[in-house]
This record gives structure tokens, sequence and C-alpha cells, in this order.
């Protein structure tokens, strides 16, 4: 039998990291960070010169993606090559970066199996986070959730998140970025950002993270 498999989607900030790592924590569940694989693949990009749009030199590139995740202390770290690349991965430039390569099918297509192969190796249930889990990765997901939250409230808690890792920015600049990448992830025509219609949409602005992530594990218990 197959892991149970958990997936949650929404727009950057929603929450769905916070929550899907407690979660994952608190189920024995595996995460898998879909965003860190394409922070990845836009960091290899980066750093081997390859351009953003280069469909060809992208595909090379895929063949060679090694990703791996653990968990490290309390946080789940993304290691690219054997090489912990969790902060690296975290910086504006790979954010802009990771979201026009998600943005190239040969990409998409690339990081089908791989996420489907974290999530399948997992031992009793897997936790996936993302933009089209529900939809395209595994439309057939146990458990989908879409989580959203005002985008002031979510430029606030991005903010926060990259100043814990000791990223400088600014509200100003985060919120700035994130309208762009929530344009461009909505907009695009290959598995844009939108709630699968069995998903359960969940409104984070005015909750604790804490109680969502209790409505969550409620439901996926429920489910099992
Ligand atoms: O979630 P995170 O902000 O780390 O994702 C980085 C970028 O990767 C997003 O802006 C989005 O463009 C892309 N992404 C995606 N599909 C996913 C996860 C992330 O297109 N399942």
């Amino acid at each position: 039998t197959r892991p149970f498999i958990v997936a949650i989607d929404g727009p950057a900030g929603a929450g769905k990291s916070s929550v899907s790592k407690l979660l994952a924590r608190r189920m024995g569940f595996a995460l898998v960070d879909t965003g860190a694989i394409y922070r990845c693949v836009a960091l290899m990009a980066t750093r081997e010169g390859v351009a953003l749009d280069d469909d060809k030199a992208l595909e090379s590139l895929l063949g060679r993606v090694r990703i791996h995740f653990q968990v490290v202390g309390e946080e789940n770290h993304v290691f690219l090559d054997g090489k912990d690349v969790s902060s690296d991965i975290r910086t504006p430039e790979i954010s802009m970066a990771a979201s026009r390569v998600s943005g190239r099918p040969v990409v998409r297509a690339g990081l089908l199996q791989l996420q489907r192969r974290l999530a399948l190796e997992a031992g009793k249930g897997a936790i996936l986070e993302g933009r089209d889990i529900g939809t395209v990765v595994f439309p057939d997901a146990d458990a989908k959730f879409f989580l959203e939250a005002n985008p002031e409230v979510r430029a606030r808690r991005r903010y926060e998140e990259l100043f814990q890792k000791g990223v400088e920015s600014t509200l100003e600049e985060v919120l700035a970025d994130q309208m762009k990448r929530d344009k461009d992830d909505s907009a695009r025509a290959v598995a844009p950002l939108k709630a699968a219609e069995d998903a359960l949409r969940v409104d984070s602005s005015s909750s604790p993270l804490s109680e969502v992530v209790h409505s969550l594990e409620a439901e996926i218990v429920r489910r099992m």
C-alpha cells in the first residue's frame, strides 16, 4: 500500500511551510517541499550560467538534479548533490529565478517523477507542499488543502521567515516580490496556481497557524 498523500497548495506566504512542517512532525509523515525543488533547479541554472529560458540547457540540467530532504534539528533541510543548500535557495534572486524556471513546461515535466518518487518513498505518509500538488502532481491525493491569506498577512509572514533565516529585506520588497510572483504563478499556461475542485480551502488570515494545523490534522485523521 502506498503512503497516505497530503497535498497542500497555495500562494507564497499563506503559511504552507510552517503548517506543513508542524503537521509532518505531528503525524510522523515525510515532508516534500516542492518549492525548494524548483529553487534548487534555479540555483543550479544560476550557478552554471544557464539562461532561464533555454529549454535545451534546462533539460540537460534536469537530468543531473540530485535532491533529497532531511530533517536537521527542527527544520526540513534540502540537499543538492549531497550539499545542504537550504539557505542558498532563499535569496530574493533565487526566488525570482525559481518562479521563472517553474513557468517552463520542460522543467515542470522533468520534475514530476522526482516529486512523486520522493513522496512514494515515504513510510506511512507524505505531505507535499506546493502550487499544483492537488491538481497535477497527485490529483488522487488522499487529502487536499488550499491555504490562503490576504496579501498583507502573507507578506508579513514571509518577511518574518526571511528575517529568521538571516536574509536581509524590507517588507515593501517582500510585498512587491510576492505580488509579481503571485501574478506570474496564476497567469502561466502550464499548471497555474489554482485550487483543485476537491480541495478544502482554508483561510489563515485571522487564525493562528497552530489552529490551522489542528484543523488539517483532524481532517487527515478522519480520512485515514
Ligand atoms: O514555495 P516557494 O516560494 O518556495 O516556491 C518557489 C517558486 O516555485 C514559486 O514562486 C513557484 O513559481 C514555483 N513553484 C511551482 N510549483 C510548485 C512549487 C513551487 O511552480 N509546486
